[in-house]
């Protein structure tokens, strides 16, 4: 059974085909945002998942199997695709597998201590764009799956606003796998001790776009500690891969004046989606 925002983004990838032009309001107060998007997959026609292994939409051109963590987990491990001869049948790749492994047993730091599960990744690892937000919160930690809670929820509302859904578009990941006590921000030794995760990962799904969500993930991959206002409205590079950053859901949540400077950081990201 496919959520409403994956329904909702093959819906308004269907609509884009057609050549209706964007249909997404310039606010996307969440409330309001989900009443019309519920509204408007009422009234569309139902259409089929996309076929396993096919190609669901523009952002998600290597396949659409869907990876999940811990006990939660919702299918397979599946293969990161890195060459052509690599199709979605093919056998899971080692050193992903083996990276997850090292993650899912991982005690570098102190936030191994207190942890329900490790937060590896969830989404399509053979996805065009990998996001990265910044630590799991109580309901991933809870799940073992980054972006379910109330954030992760507008997140995907976000993503299908640009036809993008999290089970077969993106591959979706943390800067930190564990969850900080309380919410609390990662501290530097924590995110140090992670980053050979993230680094691990963004080598071996090597997305062709990267999104940093958030503070933490837009500075750790800018390798700058300005601050996201200032950051925003440009494409980086990281490691050759084109990075576009914006707001963390949290905060849009927290300050809904800046959801139009953040639908125009998904314009910029689906212009470099474009030409990647
Ligand atoms: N916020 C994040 O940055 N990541 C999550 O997984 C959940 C909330």
């Amino acid at each position: 059974m496919s959520s409403p925002a994956h329904r909702l983004a093959v819906y308004l990838d269907q609509r884009r085909r057609m050549g209706e032009p964007g249909v997404v309001p310039d606010q996307f107060e969440p409330g309001e945002l989900l009443a019309s998007l519920k509204s408007r997959l009422a009234a569309a026609p139902s259409v089929p998942a996309p076929r396993r292994g096919g190609r669901a939409h523009a952002g998600g051109r290597r396949g659409s199997r869907t990876e999940a963590a811990g006990p939660a987990s919702r299918g397979p491990v599946p293969p990161p695709s890195r060459s052509p001869s690599i199709t979605p049948d093919s056998p899971p790749s080692p050193d992903y597998a083996a990276l997850r492994e090292t993650a899912l047993a991982c005690v570098r730091c102190r936030l191994s201590e207190g942890r329900r599960h490790v937060v590896f990744s969830d989404g399509n690892p053979a996805a065009r764009l990998m996001i990265v937000g910044e630590a799991p919160g109580a309901r991933e930690d809870a799940t073992g799956l980054p972006f379910v809670g109330q954030a992760g929820k507008l997140l995907d509302l976000i993503l299908a606003s640009v036809s993008l859904s999290r089970r077969d578009s993106v591959y979706i990941c943390n800067v930190l796998k564990c969850r900080p006590p309380g919410n609390r921000n990662p501290l530097p030794d924590e995110i140090e001790a992670c980053a050979r995760l993230l680094k691990g990962q963004i080598e071996l799904v090597a997305p062709e776009v990267l999104l940093a969500v958030g503070s933490f993930a837009a500075q750790w991959l800018t390798g700058t500690t300005r601050p996201l206002g200032k950051l925003r409205g440009k494409v980086y590079s990281y490691q050759g891969v084109p990075l576009v950053v914006t707001y963390h859901p949290a905060a849009l949540l927290r300050n809904p004046g800046w959801n139009r400077l953040c639908w125009d950081d998904l314009q910029l990201l689906c212009r470099v989606m474009d030409e990647a």
